[in-house]
C-alpha cells in the first residue's frame, strides 16, 4: 500500500480530509474514498462505474489504453498461442499454472461432472421450442441449486471447489441440451473420453442414427475462442456474479445472474448482433452508407463489435481473432467467404473514418467471432452462449477469490435520490 494521500476539500464547508491511494501491482493508482460519507456526509456519483474500481482483484489485469490483457500475469496471445481452455480455467481459478499431477487430476473431475441429473435435463421439455438458448441456459444454471446440495455451504472450501469443477464441467452439456432441444434432436450424452471442445461439439451435432467424428481443427479453433473469452475482469457479468454472490446465495444462483447479464447486446450479446448486422449491410458498397447511419446521433445503430468500455486501442482478443478467421476459413476451404470480406471491409473503412478515430472505437472481441462460430456449424441464436459457456471459468474465478475473502462485504451501492420528498398520502376522491 502506498503512502500516498489523496486530498479533498469540500468549498462549502472547509472540511479537508485526506484519502489513501492504493498502489496495484500494474495500473493505476486507486483513492479509498470508503469513509467519505462518515467523513463528509456525501456519496460519490460515478453511473456505469466510469472510475470506480469496485472490488480489489489478482485474476485479470487489462491496460486499455495500451491493448495488454493479461489472466494471472500472463498475455492473452501466450495463452492463445500455447495453452488450452481447460488449462487457462485450472490458471484463473488458483492462481497458478498447473503441474502434470494438478493438471491431470482437474482434467479427470472435470471429465467425471460433465453429466446432468435426468430431472434436470427432463426441465427442458417444459420450454418453448423456440425459447432462446440463453433463456434455457440461465434458468437450467439456476435450478442447478436445487440439485447439488453438496455445493451449498459457500464458506467450506472443498464444497466451493466441487461447485466450481461441477459448473466448469456442465455447462457445455447444458449449452448442448438448449440447442438440441431448439432442433427438436434427442439429447446427445456427454463422452468423457474426448477433450473439453470435443466433447462439446459431439453433444452438439452427433445424432443418434449415426457416427459423428469431431474435426480437430474445429475442436482446436473453439478451445482457442474459449481461451480468449475465459474471463475480462470487472465486465458487467462478473460484476453482477460478485454482486448476487455478495449476499451469500448459492453459488449457481449468482453463475445464473451472470448469464443473463451477458446477455445483452452491449455485451456478450453483441456477437449476435454482429452478424445480424453484416447480414443487414449486405454488401461492400452499402458500407458508407450504414456508416452514416451509425454516426447520425438521431439513429440510435452503432457498429456492432465495435468499441469498448476499457479497450481505447485495439481489442487483442479482436486481433486474434482476426487472424483466426483468415486461417480457419482457409483450413475449410471457404477463403472467399462473404461475411469475412464484408467485416474487413467496414474495419478497414471504420478505422479511417474521424467518427471512430476520435472516439477511439476499434473491434473488440465480438467483431469476428460470429464469423468462426458460423464457419464451425454454430447457429447464430448459439454464439453468446458460447461467450457463457468460456466465461463461466472467469466467473467461477471471481466468485471464489470473492467468497475466499475474509473481508467480504454485501455490495450495496448508493444513489442521487431525485424523487419527491417526504409528502401526505391523499384519499383517492381527493385526488
Ligand atoms: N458505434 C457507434 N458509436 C459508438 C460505438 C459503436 N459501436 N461505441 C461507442 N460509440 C460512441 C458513442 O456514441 C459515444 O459517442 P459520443 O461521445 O458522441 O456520445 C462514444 O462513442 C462513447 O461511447 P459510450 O457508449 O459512452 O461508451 P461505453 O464505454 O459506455 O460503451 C460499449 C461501451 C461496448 C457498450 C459501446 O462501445 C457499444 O455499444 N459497442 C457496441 C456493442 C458491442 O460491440 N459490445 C461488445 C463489447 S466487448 C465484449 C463484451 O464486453 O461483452
Amino acid at each position: 500500500m502506498s503512502q500516498n494521500k489523496f486530498q479533498l476539500k469540500n468549498l462549502a464547508s472547509g472540511k479537508t480530509t485526506e484519502y489513501a491511494i492504493h498502489q496495484g501491482s500494474v495500473g493505476p493508482e486507486v483513492v479509498d474514498i470508503s469513509t467519505l460519507y462518515r467523513d463528509h456526509g456525501m456519496f460519490t456519483f460515478d453511473p456505469g462505474f466510469m472510475a470506480t474500481a469496485s472490488c480489489e482483484s489478482r485474476v485479470t489485469y487489462i491496460d486499455g489504453d495500451a491493448g495488454v490483457l493479461l489472466y494471472r500475469g500472463y498475455p492473452i496471445e501466450q495463452l492463445a498461442e500455447k495453452s488450452n481452455h481447460l488449462e487457462v480455467a485450472y490458471l484463473l481459478l488458483n492462481g497458478e499454472l498447473p503441474s502434470e499431477d494438478e493438471f491431470s487430476q482437474f482434467k479427470h473431475s472435470i471429465h467425471r461432472h460433465t453429466m446432468l441429473n435426468e430431472s434436470l435435463r427432463k426441465m427442458y421439455d417444459g420450454f418453448h421450442h423456440d425459447a432462446h438458448p440463453m433463456a434455457m441456459v440461465a434458468a437450467i444454471v439456476a435450478s442447478m441449486a436445487a440439485f447439488y446440495h453438496d455445493t451449498t455451504d459457500i464458506y467450506n472450501a472443498r464444497h466451493r471447489e466441487i461447485f466450481a469443477h461441477r459448473i466448469i464441467a456442465k455447462i457445455p452439456t447444458i449449452a448442448a441440451a438448449a440447442y438440441k432441444h431448439a432442433l427438436g434432436q434427442p439429447f446427445i450424452y456427454p463422452r468423457n473420453d474426448l477433450d473439453y471442445t470435443a466433447n462439446m461439439l459431439h453433444m452438439f451435432f452427433a445424432v443418434p442414427c449415426e457416427p459423428y467424428r469431431v474435426d480437430p481443427l474445429h475442436a482446436k479453433a473453439l478451445d482457442l475462442l474459449f481461451i480468449l473469452h475465459a474471463d475480462h475482469e470487472q465486465n458487467a457479468s462478473t460484476s453482477t456474479v460478485r454482486l448476487a454472490g455478495s449476499t451469500g446465495c448459492n453459488p449457481y444462483a449468482a453463475i445464473s445472474a451472470g448469464v443473463s447479464a451477458l446477455w445483452g447486446p452491449a455485451h456478450g450479446g453483441a456477437n449476435e448482433a454482429v452478424l445480424d448486422m453484416l447480414e443487414e449491410i449486405g454488401s461492400a458498397d452499402k458500407v458508407p452508407q450504414f456508416l452514416a447511419r451509425v454516426k447520425d446521433k438521431q439513429d440510435s445503430v452503432r457498429l456492432m463489435g465495435f468499441g469498448h468500455r476499457v479497450y481505447k486501442n485495439f481489442d487483442p482478443r479482436a486481433r486474434i481473432i482476426r487472424e483466426m478467421c483468415h486461417r480457419v476459413l482457409a483450413q475449410l476451404g471457404d477463403t472467399n467467404n462473404p461475411m469475412f470480406e464484408l467485416a474487413l471491409r467496414l474495419e478497414e473503412i471504420a478505422l479511417k473514418d474521424d467518427y471512430f478515430i476520435a472516439r477511439k472505437l476499434y473491434p473488440n472481441v465480438d467483431f469476428y467471432s460470429g464469423i468462426i462460430y458460423s464457419a464451425l456449424g454454430i447457429p447464430r441464436s448459439m454464439f453468446t452462449v458460447m461467450f457463457a459457456l468460456a466465461r463461466t471459468a472467469g466467473w467461477v474465478a471471481h466468485w471464489l477469490e470473492m467468497i475466499a475473502d475474509p473481508a467480504m462485504k454485501i455490495s450495496r451501492p448508493r444513489q442521487l435520490y431525485r424523487g419527491p420528498a417526504q409528502r401526505d398520502y391523499v384519499a383517492i376522491e381527493g385526488r
